[in-house]
């Protein structure tokens, strides 16, 4: 990670393209165009390389989420259940839509327990929502299993995990729904920008139309001025200059994760003298993104010896308990209910009773297993002087 690492003449040339043409919009303009459509060539490249049927750009992976979970059907009285380790963004949207957040605790995997999961499914849960963190796989196809046995739909958020697979199935294809992000740090990217895949067609044809203010998209004599719509929409349309610079990204996605592979293995040998050291479960190494690089250690107090030596050396690791936009616990703003709102919402209802309290000690097995994690992101572009820095730092943290 990221893409933009290896942004090239393949990118300048797609940009180049739209330009020659003047039409920055995804909808209209079809004589000025001449042919250039390069959001729908996004999507239409997007679904073959992931294998599904139908992909929808939007402008983020937060908007990603907003609209896959509004074509859901999810709203106000329902709950939806995702990890406590994961990006705001993910919760956001919960809110956003007037559903509450309902949070599990991580396995192994570093993502959703399913265990835990299904501890927490009630009566109002209405969507799952594990979300695929550091390019790594949850557990899904239980995951999956267990959403099936209660009859509640799955929205993967696959924001961090383009090209990441288990056995050749993309991740974001064994749910109802996938979502993805190409903001700056993601592994491919359009500066920002997102994606939600499918095999729906009914679902895909709501967030197509949720996501241009409801307009149907049928040919009618008044062009788009002419469009009816089903149900209220919202602007969350991708521009051409995003289209086209996902065409080249995605081109590269697979060099991309295969450069990582080779990258994360060499982090892999280096680390393996750490007394204790257990490494992240990977389902399915042959099909990792390898976007990040995480072990974990036997204790609290070990992990942070060992990260302080490597900080020493210069080449600290990031300890996620300690992130505040990432874990459950330090999310004051979502602790505390701070919103904008003069009524309190979506954390108090008009009137001043509370909806969502939370408790920042509810997930202790997480607090616990991120504690003693360590997590390097890895490069596509590592050079050996890196790896040898890194190799001289955690050769000394073997030690502590
Ligand atoms: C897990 C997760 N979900 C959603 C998002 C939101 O993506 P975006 O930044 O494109 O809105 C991110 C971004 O970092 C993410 O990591």
């Amino acid at each position: 990670m990221p893409g933009f690492e290896i942004f090239g003449k393949e990118e300048k040339k797609e940009i180049a393209d739209v330009l020659d043409t003047g039409v920055l919009f995804r909808y209209e303009f079809n004589e000025q165009r001449k042919g250039v459509f390069k959001v729908r060539e996004f999507e239409e490249q997007f679904s073959q390389y992931c294998g599904c049927r139908f992909s929808q750009a939007v402008t983020s992976g937060t908007a990603a989420l907003k609209v896959a979970l509004t074509a859901l059907g999810v709203g106000p009285g329902d709950e939806v259940i995702t990890q406590g380790f994961t990006f705001v963004a993910t919760w956001e949207a919960i809110l956003e839509v007037g559903a509450i957040p309902v949070f599990t605790e991580i396995d192994t995997t570093l993502n959703m327990d399913p265990a835990d999961l299904e501890k927490k499914i009630t009566s109002k849960t209405k969507c799952i929502i594990p979300v695929h963190m550091l390019g790594a796989a949850a557990n899904i196809q239980q995951i999956v299993v267990i959403a099936n046995k209660h009859n509640i739909c799955v929205l993967e958020d696959t924001a961090q995990a383009a090209g990441c697979r288990i056995q050749g199935q993309h991740l974001g294809t064994f749910g109802d729904c996938g979502t993805f992000s190409f903001d700056s740090v993601k592994t491919m990217t359009t500066g920002e920008g997102g994606m939600i895949i499918t095999d729906n067609e009914d679902l895909w044809r709501s967030m197509s139309e949720y996501q241009d203010h409801g307009h149907d998209h049928k040919v009618n004599p008044g062009a788009r001025g002419g469009e009816g719509r089903r149900f209220i929409g919202f602007n969350y349309r991708m521009m051409e200059l995003q289209g086209a610079i996902g065409i080249a990204q995605l081109a590269k996605l697979d060099f991309m994760v295969a450069e990582q592979q080779k990258n994360k293995s060499k982090l892999k040998e280096v680390t393996t003298g750490i007394p204790g050291v257990k490494f992240r479960e990977i389902l399915d190494e042959n099909g990792d993104s390898a976007t990040f690089f995480a072990f974990t250690l036997e204790n609290a107090e070990h992990c942070k010896r060992v990260n302080d030596c490597l900080k020493n050396e210069g080449q600290g690791a990031i300890n996620f308990s300690e992130n505040s936009w990432h874990f459950f616990p330090k999310w004051e703003h979502l602790l505390e209910g701070k919103t904008l709102t003069s009524s309190g919402y979506p954390f108090a209802e008009p009137g001043g009773r509370k909806r969502i309290v939370y408790d920042p000690q509810a997930l202790p097995a997480s607090s616990d297993l991120l504690a003693r994690t360590l997590i390097y992101p890895v490069s596509i572009i590592m050079n050996e002087d890196k790896i040898n820095a890194m190799r001289k730092a955690l050769t000394l943290a073997s030690k502590v």
